[in-house]
């Protein structure tokens, strides 16, 4: 029986940086558990789409001197080209511009706001007298209250990572005009997060092995704190609106004196993308050049069987910075909204991938193109390199020595070396076919593939992709392993028979593998099975393909090819900034 899988992939602001920590972050982890469990046979949904609104984007367009819908609009084509390019395999990246979207967040603001967890409140917010309007966050910067680090946002310290609740700034400016900015009272709504608080601490105990242990503990910590009440609504201009028609047909203690200008905060209606991107799923047809999508023949399309369905599985993958909008924030939408929406099962946060030992920063140019790293080196190797060193449980740093050695040592000397000499003998030695009628696998391959898949399937299971990449190449170590020892070239001069069989456990060895590295590098495996000439079933739901296979019979398609080239040091060396 399969499992509905609902794959959230955290949405990039679309204001221009998507580079490798975002990669490594969570983008090729997320793409790389959905398709792991779709070889399982599972209904696995991955969505994501361009979080448009907020002042990330109105910076940005400022900066240009441009509409924000021209930013939106450019920056989400550049992704979802980078995207495609890197073999993300969305069932839907779509944005949070649409129609849909926007009906899901004003229900989902009603339910919440019909049933208390939305109350009304007075906050200070920055007001510049000089241009006589209301800052929104990134608008003003000043010191950090915690750790006193300097030129740190309004809504959240880069430094220290706390929140900062308005007015708690010291010595607030505006960054439009540098000059002071003062605080002014403003009505808006709030999320009580109090009220949650109990369901809150249940669900996140209940998370405890589930969770990465700095999880859990990061948002322990915040449980502990206790936690406040949030506003989630700005007077700003580039947000989604409030639905004031429906709000005004409530009760009078739940509506606002007056609603102009006041609009819904970015990071309360972003998240609720993973909830309507399903729904757009659902109906959608075909592909259009504004979105990504895909549907499997198999698979179901009522997005309810994945969010009112408790037997489901919820994976979300995101960078640290994003950890308590998805272990809390989230998780206290959804209760609140009282319709039995399942809740996060795997929130899968990765630390930074830092890049030669600083922080990947574009505004100080200390980043890489990843879309010209991937015509470079190609798409797998990147993905190879990532994945092996993924910050899962500690900061990973990026070098373009490191690169070079993962690829010439592991992918090229290991797995492609196996894959190679296999093959060419084959090709040479037994003119690309051979089939053995009472084949027997030896017991030892065969036992060294088995434990592969439990192996990689528990790691995959827990979205620990690094480790599951170790246990694969561990895997290919011992092909070459065997190869040397079994030294098939004597074998096949003194006994033809044996030889056949030491050939056809290679060859075993090499399919099962195709397999096991589908998920991580998915233009390879494809080139290995294709060479292999062997013709696994589509994916398909209720079929699972992550199991070992034993053929007694291979014949090449095409002559063998080499999969991974050596990098030349020295040039990629000089790839650094
Ligand atoms: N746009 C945010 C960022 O880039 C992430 C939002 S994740 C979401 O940091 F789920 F809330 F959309
Ligand atoms: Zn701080």
């Amino acid at each position: 029986m399969h499992k509905k899988i609902l794959v959230g992939v955290a949405w990039p602001y679309v204001n221009g940086d998507i580079h490798l920590g975002h990669l490594a972050g969570y983008l090729i982890p997320a793409d790389i558990v959905a398709r792991y469990q779709r070889l399982r046979g599972n209904d696995v949904l991955m969505v994501s789409g361009s979080d448009t609104h907020g002042t990330p984007i109105t910076v940005e367009a400022d900066k240009k001197g441009v509409q924000p819908a021209e930013i939106v609009k450019q920056y989400h084509q550049n992704d979802i080209q980078l995207f495609k390019k890197y073999r993300l395999s969305y069932n839907l990246y779509t944005s949070t511009q649409t129609e849909n979207h926007k009906r899901v967040v004003q229900e989902l603001f009603l339910d919440l706001l019909k049933n208390d967890y939305i109350v009304k409140g007075t906050m200070k917010q920055y007001f510049a007298t000089q241009d006589n309007q209301f800052l929104p966050d990134r608008y003003v910067e000043g010191t950090c209250p915690y750790c006193k680090a300097g030129q740190q946002r309004s809504d959240q310290c880069e430094s220290c990572g706390r929140w900062i609740e308005d007015g708690e700034l010291i010595d607030p400016v505006s960054k439009l005009s540098g000059s002071p900015v003062e605080l002014k009272d403003t009505e808006h709504y709030f999320l009580d997060f109090s009220k949650l608080d109990n369901e809150l601490k249940q669900y996140v105990e209940d998370k405890k092995d589930i969770w990465r242990n700095w999880v859990w503990k990061e948002t322990n910590g915040w449980l502990k704190e206790g936690m406040k009440k949030r506003a989630i609504t700005r007077d700003m201009d580039w947000a989604i609106d409030l639905p004031v028609e429906e709000i005004l047909k409530l009760d009078k203690s739940k509506q606002l004196e007056n609603y102009d200008g006041k609009k819904i905060y970015v990071w309360f209606e972003a998240v609720i993308g993973y909830l309507s991107a399903p729904q757009e799923w659902a109906v959608l047809e075909s592909e259009n050049e504004d979105i990504i999508f895909t549907k499997g023949e198999s698979q179901d399309t009522d997005w309810q069987n994945w969010w009112l369905n408790q037997d489901s599985e919820h994976y979300y993958f995101m960078g640290q910075d994003n950890l308590v909008f998805h272990t809390l924030m989230w998780p206290a939408q959804l209760i609140g909204s009282k319709r039995g929406y399942k809740l996060p099962t795997h929130v899968v946060v990765n630390k930074f991938m830092n890049y030669e030992g600083k922080k990947f920063s574009k505004s100080r140019g200390w980043t890489i193109d990843s879309a010209q790293m991937a015509d470079k080196f190609g798409t797998d190797a990147v993905r190879y390199y990532i994945s092996a060193n993924l910050p899962e449980h500690k900061e990973a740093n990026f070098t373009w020595e490191g690169f070079t050695d993962a690829i010439n040592n592991e992918l090229v000397a290991n797995f492609g070396n196996l894959v190679n000499r296999s093959l060419t003998f084959f090709a040479a030695r037994y003119d690309s076919h051979l089939t053995i009628d009472d084949y027997k696998i030896d017991t030892k391959v065969q036992a060294k593939v088995s434990t592969c898949f439990a192996k990689t399937s528990s790691l995959l299971d827990m979205a620990e992709i690094s480790p599951a990449v170790n246990e694969i190449m561990a895997l290919a170590k011992f092909g070459n392993q065997y190869f040397e020892t079994q030294a098939i070239w004597k074998v096949i001069k003194e006994k033809p028979e044996e030889a056949e069989e030491i050939m056809l456990n290679l060859l075993n060895l090499l399919a099962n593998l195709s397999v096991l590295i589908a998920p991580i590098l998915p233009n390879s495996s494809s080139k290995l099975m294709a060479m292999l000439g062997i013709n696994l079933p589509g994916v398909s739901v209720d079929l699972d393909l992550w199991q070992p296979q034993v053929r007694n019979s291979f014949a090449l398609s095409s002559a063998p090819e080499i999969l991974f080239t050596k990098l030349d040091r020295d040039q990629v060396v000089s790839e650094k900034v």
